[in-house]
């Protein structure tokens, strides 16, 4: 059994942690919460019992923990991890502060187990679009080959935590540059010099991570759209060899985490609606692309607070857990 933190726990990742440890009886002998001075005192229920939100400081360093949960951005997970990767403890971070640094894995357990071993104390969870986009990409990857990937993302507004879904219920633009609600904003994270946002630098460079592959080829537009959970991504694959297209479906249907729903004659397609408090990642309107050789379209949908954050988390540290590595 074991003792474990989790940071953050008040927002909207970290309060999907602490009810998915309980949902899978993760084992634990104590489990400790942490947010900002704001959220001290506040209540949380866990297995039964009343947890009472700790504040955020030094003193939390003098925990002997064996796990801790990183999920109140990147300040947060830059300042803390790097003191308790010295002190040996176990920390699994979903801000992007480590993800693309070469000494630490970026994990998601169906895709690439294999980088658990990369860094023992440190493991970074993947950005949510990305998750979701590697799990439908991999089978395919092994099985044909991938030569350009073209991503399309229209992510949910709790993508952006708690101000996000605030900014949709009251309509004003309190944390989005405009108003979400009756709206779609082109624009996720800050914009870079070359014209990208980091949120597509982020899907580009962390699939290549994932997938070991510099050589693939990827575009991304990620946008903004006003549904509440929930990330729906066009893909857009150009193998490498040619394909039938109901081998493509077993495919994916085989693999571990993937749930195709793909029977457009009966309307029969993944939705947001559908996926919001799943951990499978739904992949419909598989289609060739007669536009170029060995081209290949699908829709992807997930949902990004469980599997693009918590669930795939939690999924990380069971995985540890089996290796005897925790
Ligand atoms: N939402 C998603 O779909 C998603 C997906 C993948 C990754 N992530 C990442 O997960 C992290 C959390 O995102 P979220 O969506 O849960 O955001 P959120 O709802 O805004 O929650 C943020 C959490 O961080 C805490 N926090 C902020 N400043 C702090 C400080 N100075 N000291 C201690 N705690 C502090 C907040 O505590 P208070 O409530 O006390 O302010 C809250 O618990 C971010 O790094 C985000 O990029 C989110």
């Amino acid at each position: 059994m074991l003792k474990v933190g989790v940071v953050g726990a008040s927002g909207l990742v970290g309060r999907n942690i602490i009810s998915i440890l309980e949902e899978k009886k993760f084992p634990i002998k104590e489990l400790k919460l942490f947010a900002s001075s704001k959220s001290k005192g506040k209540e949380i229920y866990f297995n039964n019992d009343i947890i009472y939100i700790e504040e955020l400081n030094e003193t939390f360093l003098e925990t002997d923990f064996d796990l801790v949960f990183f999920a109140a951005g990147s300040n947060i997970s830059e300042k803390y991890i790097p003191e308790l990767m010295k002190r040996g403890v176990i920390s699994i971070d979903n801000s992007s502060f480590f993800r693309m640094r070469e000494d630490v894995g970026l994990v998601v357990p169906e895709v690439n187990p294999e980088d658990l071993n990369i860094n023992k104390t440190l493991i970074a969870n993947p950005n949510c679009s990305t998750i979701q986009s590697v799990v439908a990409l991999k089978p395919l990857y092994d099985k044909y080959g991938i030569r350009r990937i073209i991503y399309s993302t229209y992510q949910a507004v709790s993508g952006s935590g708690q101000k996000g879904l605030n900014d949709l219920d009251t309509g004003r633009s309190d944390f989005y540059p405009f108003q979400i609600k009756g709206n779609v904003i082109p624009h996720i994270d800050s914009f870079l010099d070359n014209g990208y946002s980091k949120e597509e630098m982020k899907m580009i460079n962390e699939t290549k991570k994932i997938l070991h592959d510099d050589d693939l080829k990827i575009t991304a537009t990620t946008v903004r759209v006003p549904v509440r959970v929930g990330h729906s991504i066009s893909i857009n694959v150009e193998l490498k060899s040619d394909f039938d297209l109901d081998d493509i479906r077993e495919t994916l249907s085989q693999f571990n985490g993937i749930v195709v729903v793909d029977d457009v004659k009966n309307n029969k397609y993944p939705m947001p609606i559908h996926a919001e408090g799943r951990d499978e990642v739904f992949i419909g309107r598989i289609r060739r692309d007669y536009s170029t050789e060995n081209a290949l379209n699908l829709w992807v949908v997930a949902d990004n607070v469980r599997k693009g954050a918590a669930t795939n988390a939690i999924q990380i540290a069971e995985e540890l857990l089996k290796k005897g590595a925790i």
